[in-house]
């Protein structure tokens, strides 16, 4: 984040504290707790949200040298990201073109130079294309340039990567405007610069929820005194926090219990990752957490109707990384894994809760309002396909 927008970030908190007010909508806003459980609405969602949107799957820091390569499965479709001995990384259908057995069959791994089918032994090189087909006699004249893996296209960026996950024609266009999807979070993007930074940590946890619910957790600081009060409710002030829209995307800011010593320092020196925590909503699925000297990233992928997958990155400063021990860090992810499955535990109630009859909708206070904002896309964004 620029550091005019730190500046009216810190401004807005101060200002809260002073005044005990807070970052107020000026109503209350709703969402059916149908949205949470009707299949057919969630067909819509995966149709659009995890086919036709451009979803973070993989970080630079996975996939840095040529021949590094990655499969992702979380978005439904199979996924396989490679990065080229011209440097380039491409995403492709994880499937193979004689009779669609699954190619790479590693979540991960380093030094490939072509991929080959376990099945009948059909071959790929770095960029897609059909190399080898075994004993090719039987096949005829086949169309080679045609047999290559479906692309996806991919975007990879400020460190992440995104991918669209429908397969496009063997020579279309793989590309993604992901500056252009971003629009007004790009340059906190590129200002915060996550491309050299280093993944920690990486794990996959399956709360049984509807994909929403696992973000709506994200979205308010309410909870973290009653939800948080044994984790991370000691860090923060008590629902101090800012928010923004930004397109479909949103900012927040949330105060950390050291903001009030700021009043006493020049404002130049104010740096708002000391004094808060940033957050971004990157529209539909994914969470960015910026702390002081790590990035924590939440990506939630829907499994079925009430269960979903989230992996959780923690990504860090390299420079940090070498000036604190592994036990800081080690410390740092266990924190926001505590501090998950307290959200976690509640949710999954909520889940169970919504077919009690108790609830039509779910209410969002006017502190709350990040949730209605979030709601509301994901209606717009729908009802604009229908
Ligand atoms: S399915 Fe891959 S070679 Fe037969
Ligand atoms: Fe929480």
């Amino acid at each position: 984040m620029r550091q005019p927008d730190q500046l009216i970030f810190l401004d807005r908190l101060l200002t809260m504290v002073r005044s005990n007010t807070r970052d107020d909508a000026p109503s209350v806003s709703h969402a059916p707790v149908e949205e949470y459980f009707d299949p057919l609405r969630y067909r819509q969602e995966v149709g659009l949200f995890f086919r036709r949107y451009p979803v973070v799957v993989a970080f630079s820091d996975q996939l840095r040298k040529a021949g590094d390569f990655a499969t992702h499965d979380a978005t439904g479709q199979p996924i396989l990201l490679v990065r080229g001995s011209d440097g380039v990384l491409r995403a492709f259908l994880n499937v193979c073109r004689h009779r669609s057995a699954t190619v790479e069959g590693k979540a991960c791994g380093s030094g490939k130079r072509a991929f080959v089918c376990p099945y009948h032994g059909w071959s790929y090189d770095l960029t897609g294309r059909l190399l080898g087909i075994t004993d090719g006699q039987a096949f005829g004249k086949i169309d080679r340039p045609s047999h290559g893996l479906r692309p996806l296209a991919v975007a990879e960026k400020y460190g992440l990567v995104w991918v669209v996950p429908t397969a496009l024609e063997t020579a279309e266009q793989a590309t993604i405007d992901i500056d252009g999807f971003l629009g007004t979070v790009q340059p906190d993007l590129a200002e915060w610069d996550l491309a050299s930074w280093s993944l920690h940590t990486s794990v996959a946890i399956r709360p049984r929820m509807n994909w929403k619910l696992v973000v709506d957790t994200f979205l308010e600081q309410y909870h973290f005194r009653f939800a948080h009060s044994g984790s991370v409710a000691r860090l923060f002030l008590d629902n101090i926090a800012a928010f923004e829209q930004m397109g479909p995307h949103m900012r927040v800011a949330a105060a950390k219990r050291s903001l009030t010593e700021l009043v006493t320092r020049p404002r130049e020196n104010w740096r708002i990752r000391e004094h808060a925590v940033v957050l971004y909503q990157l529209f539909p699925n994914t969470v960015l957490i910026y702390g002081q000297d790590h990035c924590s990233v939440f990506t939630t992928f829907p499994v079925s109707v009430e269960e979903s997958v989230m992996q959780l990155t923690l990504l860090v400063d390299p420079h940090e990384r070498q000036r604190k021990p592994e036990s800081y860090w080690k410390a740092t992810g266990d924190l926001l894994q505590t501090a998950l499955a307290e959200d976690f535990a509640i949710a999954e109630n909520i889940q169970r809760n919504f077919h009690s009859g108790a609830n039509e909708r779910q209410t969002f206070g006017k502190f709350e309002k990040a949730l209605g904002w979030y709601h509301h896309e994901i209606d717009r964004a729908l009802a604009a396909e229908a």
